[in-house]
């Protein structure tokens, strides 16, 4: 019961591997911050909680928003009083080569990706106590990718830098930062993802469960992970070992 007393936020608790992370940190004791675009599938989410005998409550945002990111922090704060965990999940994608992709999509999923990590750090820090942490998902694709989807990419590799970055300045709060760089995981964001219906990203090896993904995001939020910080973690099944 690594979660017990601990108020966990967890964006994009919808669907996928936010979900199943909901679940985990609930299941261990926590009382879960369910945030997702969609107020219905972070409902949904709740009541799996509920009927498993967990706390949590559905809150809706656009994490791309700084306004309604600081209105679920001070939701969060009100109904649990502070924050000791905060999983940066929820992200975007889009389809299209850069000399076709207009400015303000590139933006968008700059801003939705990282500069959702950006407002739950700045008004997510100072909720949080000693013992903290954050976790961001990054992907596989900041690290090897595939063509048209440069933006995306572009957000997962500077959150892995913004994580390095900000669990510097966090250490001396006692706060840990880290990121987790998922391959293949059986989500609705996967089965979309046109380049790997078409077969220009290859999916052939290992697919994770979100569950294999919540387990390790839980490990680096908890205090099982107390000596790990600004690291991140790549959970693919090995996938990135062969090209
Ligand atoms: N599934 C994979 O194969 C895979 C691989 C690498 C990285 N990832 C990363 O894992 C994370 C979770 O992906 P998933 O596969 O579980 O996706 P998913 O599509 O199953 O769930 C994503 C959730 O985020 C929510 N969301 C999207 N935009 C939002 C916004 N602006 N504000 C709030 N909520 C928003 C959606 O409503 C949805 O509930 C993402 O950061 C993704 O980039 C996934």
């Amino acid at each position: 019961m690594r979660f017990t007393g601990k108020t966990c936020i967890v964006t994009g608790g919808g669907s996928g591997i936010g979900r199943a992370t909901c679940l985990q940190m609930a299941a261990e004791g926590g009382n879960v911050v369910v945030a997702d675009l969609h107020l219905d599938a972070a409902s949904a989410t709740v009541s799996a909680i509920a009927a498993a005998g967990g706390h949590s409550i559905a809150v809706a945002v656009d994490v791309g928003d700084t306004a309604q990111v600081q209105s679920v922090i001070a939701q969060a704060v009100a109904q649990y009083g502070a924050i000791d965990v905060i999983v940066n999940d929820a992200a975007m994608m889009t389809f299209t080569p850069i000399v076709e992709t207009v400015e303000s999509d590139f933006f968008h999923v700059l801003t939705t990706n990282l500069g959702s990590v950006f407002f739950f750090a700045k008004y997510g820090a100072p909720h949080m106590r000693p013992g903290s942490s954050f976790v961001n998902l990054s992907s596989v694709h900041a690290h090897a990718t595939t063509p048209n989807v440069v933006p995306y990419a572009s957000s997962k590799g500077a959150i892995e830098a913004f994580t390095r970055g900000f669990s510097i300045e966090m250490a001396s709060r006692q706060i840990r930062v880290n990121a987790v760089a998922p391959g293949a995981v059986d989500t609705p964001m996967l089965w979309n993802n046109p380049n790997v219906k078409s077969g220009a990203e290859k999916v052939t090896g290992a697919i994770g469960k979100p569950e294999d993904l919540a387990a390790a995001i839980c490990f680096l939020a908890s205090d099982d992970a107390k000596f790990v910080n600004g690291t991140t973690l790549i959970v693919d099944g090995g996938r990135l070992d062969s090209l």
